[in-house]
This record gives C-alpha cells, sequence and structure tokens, in this order.
C-alpha cells in the first residue's frame, strides 16, 4: 500500500489521539516517524508504533504527561518528561535549548523520564534551522557490550552534532555507536536475513551473522575500545547527569513492560557565530575545501554527514509513502 504523508500524518495523529494523547502532541508524534520515513529510516519510523501505544496501553508511557521544566539559569533548563513519549519529550527540549540559545548564545537542557525519541538528527536540525549548532545525546537499552565485557550494557546511544553550512543543506553528523544500528538487527531476524560479520556476537562471546542470535547476544561499538568510550560518555551525559536511567538500566521498548524506560537526553544548542562574526563564510569555504580533495576511484562526490538524509528527505517527499503489508495491519487493528 502507498500513501500520502498528509494523509498518513491524519491515520498516525487519529491513532495517538485513540491513545489519550492531546491533538498537539498526536501530530508531534505522527510528524517525527513520518520523518523517519522520508529520511529513509524506516527502522525509527512506523514499525515503531505498535511499540509506542503497546507501552501506552501497558501504562509505562503516560500519555498525559505532565512536563515540569526547572529553569537553572536563563540558559540551562532541567526537564522531568513525566514518562511522556520521547518525542514530546525531545520537542518540548529542544524547542527550549533553542529559545535560551538565541536569549544568551548557548541553551543546555537535561531531560528525565523520558522514553524512545527516534532520530537524534530530527531535533537537532530543528536547530540548526534557527542558524544554531547543535549537539543532541540521548541514551537507549543495553546493546553493546563495554569493552573487554561479554554481556550488553551501553545503548547503541547515538551521537549527533548538527550546524548550519550557509547552504539549505545541513551538516547533521548523527551516528549510533554501534557497528550498525539495534533497528537493522531486528528488521533481519523479522525477515530471517543474515547481519553482516564483525558487528555482532553470539551469548557465548562467538562473532555471528545470524541476526536473532545477535540480538541475544552483544552488539559491537564501532572501532573498540573508543566506540565503547564514546558509548560510556553519551551513558553519562544522557543519564548520569540528567537524572534518567544509566549503566544498563533503560528498559528494552520492545519487550519489558514493567516499568517506564526513563530515557534522558541532552541538548546543547548554541549560536554559530560566537567566536567569529563571519561563521557563514568560515564553514562555507571549510566544506568547499574538503570537496575538492581528489576522490578515491568510484566516488563521484565527496558528501558530508546529513547531505545524503536531505536528498532522500526531497526524493520521498515527492512520493507516496511505501506502507508494508505487516505495518499495514499495524495501522487497522490500532485504528480500529
Ligand atoms: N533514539 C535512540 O535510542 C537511537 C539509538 C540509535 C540510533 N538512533 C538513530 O538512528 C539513526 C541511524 O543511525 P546510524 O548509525 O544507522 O546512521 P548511519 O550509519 O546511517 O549514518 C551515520 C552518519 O553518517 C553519515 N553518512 C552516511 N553516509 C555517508 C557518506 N557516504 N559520506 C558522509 N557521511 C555519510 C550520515 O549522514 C550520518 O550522519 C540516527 O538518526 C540515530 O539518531 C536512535
Amino acid at each position: 500500500m502507498k500513501i500520502k504523508s498528509k494523509r498518513l500524518r491524519k491515520i498516525l495523529a487519529d491513532i495517538f489521539k485513540r491513545h489519550n494523547l492531546s491533538s498537539s502532541h498526536s501530530f508531534i508524534c505522527a510528524d517525527a516517524l513520518i520523518n523517519a520515513e522520508l529520511v529513509g529510516a524506516p527502522t525509527h519510523g512506523l514499525s515503531r508504533l505498535k511499540m509506542y501505544c503497546d507501552r501506552i496501553n501497558k501504562k509505562v508511557i503516560n500519555p498525559k504527561p505532565k512536563i515540569k521544566i526547572k529553569k537553572i539559569s536563563q540558559s540551562i533548563a532541567h526537564i522531568d518528561a513525566n514518562n511522556s513519549i520521547g518525542f514530546i519529550a525531545g520537542d518540548i527540549g529542544i524547542k527550549q535549548a533553542i529559545k535560551n540559545a538565541k536569549k544568551t548564545g548557548i541553551g543546555l537542557v537535561g531531560i528525565k523520564n523520558s522514553g524512545h525519541y527516534g532520530l537524534s538528527g530530527y531535533y537537532a536540525e530543528k536547530a540548526v534551522k534557527k542558524n544554531l549548532i547543535a549537539f543532541c545525546f540521548t541514551n537507549a537499552p543495553p546493546a553493546i557490550a563495554p569493552h573487554g565485557a561479554r554481556k550488553s550494557l551501553f545503548g547503541t546511544n547515538p551521537i549527533c552534532f548538527g550546524t548550519p553550512t550557509s547552504s539549505n543543506v545541513p551538516f547533521i553528523l548523527d551516528t549510533s555507536v554501534s557497528v550498525i544500528n539495534r533497528g537493522k538487527i531486528r528488521v533481519a531476524a523479522k525477515t530471517g536475513k543474515k547481519i553482516p560479520e564483525g558487528v555482532a556476537l553470539d551469548k557465548f562471546g562467538k562473532p555471528t551473522i545470524d541476526a536473532k542470535k545477535a540480538l541475544k547476544g552483544v552488539q559491537l561499538p564501532i572501532a573498540g575500545f573508543r566506540g565503547s568510550g564514546l558509548a560510556w560518555m553519551v551513558d553519562i551525559l544522557s543519564g548520569v547527569l540528567t537524572g534518567g536511567n544509566h549503566a544498563g538500566k533503560v528498559k528494552d521498548p520492545f519487550n519489558d513492560f514493567s516499568g517506564p524506560q526513563n530515557i534522558g537526553h541532552l541538548f546543547i544548542v548554541f549560536k554559530a557565530n560566537l567566536f567569529q562574526k563571519n561563521y557563514n563564510q568560515r564553514i562555507k569555504d571549510n566544506i568547499k575545501t574538503i570537496k575538492r580533495l581528489p576522490k578515491i576511484k568510484g566516488i563521484k562526490e565527496i558528501m558530508y554527514p546529513g547531505q545524503n538524509k536531505f536528498k532522500r528527505f526531497k526524493k520521498n517527499s515527492k512520493k507516496e509513502i511505501n506502507i508494508p503489508e505487516i505495518i499495514k495491519k499495524d495501522l487497522e487493528i490500532l485504528n480500529s
């Protein structure tokens, strides 16, 4: 089935409303899921809709959160998201960080008691569109073994940095610290496909290309102990610092309904021209220099992070969204 994004937006918002979200929160969630589809990250799009609804039904996501924003200074805020869907916490958090950055030059926002908020780049882009630089961090359920350990503890904890580029295509480096993201392994397990070598170990600590065994075992971090260190850093910034769960305590959203996830997020947003008034010219020159480098055989263009997603978004926005049969069934059941 193919469907126009405008029509899908209404269907999704109706589903969230049926699950007791307010109208404005329902549209925020619908927009985040559609964006994931349009940028070509379906593992963070409609495939997660049922999970969010299941968590609301099991009362481990609060559909009517009373979100508290504690102002620490003109620049700094601490948000208690009251177990909202992560999309709502993320939306309120990045808007607060942008507001503070516009006022004082820098906005620092820590969030606790949130849930899975989808793609970090989605929030970074909102700041970049206002000519701000953004760092976004979130922790996630155990998937990666710390270097030297045989047990998963860190999430795939993405690191995200965004900056304006002086063109309409933002620079958004948004990367998991696992070799591949967990969503891809889940999809492979569902469809019976193999996963690449070198991305996971089974529960006995042996390398595996079997997705189901990988899900029961551990994912490997990027670049060995360096990636493990980065995952740890994100756990500290998102969890230890904000009051969110950390050290392996974030619950798996798909199969652990024993309580809320209490995920933490951290947004650091600041004006791009804080130190150099001509930042826009400088970043333009920087990108131009790198793009002009001689290329390896087979490479047409040296791209900066975010360029590929931007291209996909533009292309996909003109087309209808493809809904796989399994998701079509979810939509029908959740909307009935
Ligand atoms: N909320 C969560 O718990 C959670 C956990 C993990 C990942 N995620 C999200 O999943 C998404 C996917 O993560 P991923 O690690 O699979 O990303 P990815 O591997 O697709 O891309 C990582 C980065 O590399 C850039 N890139 C890709 N190809 C490039 C090229 N040829 N040249 C230059 N740059 C290139 C991308 O623009 C991106 O910034 C991210 O948006 C992340 O925030 C969310």
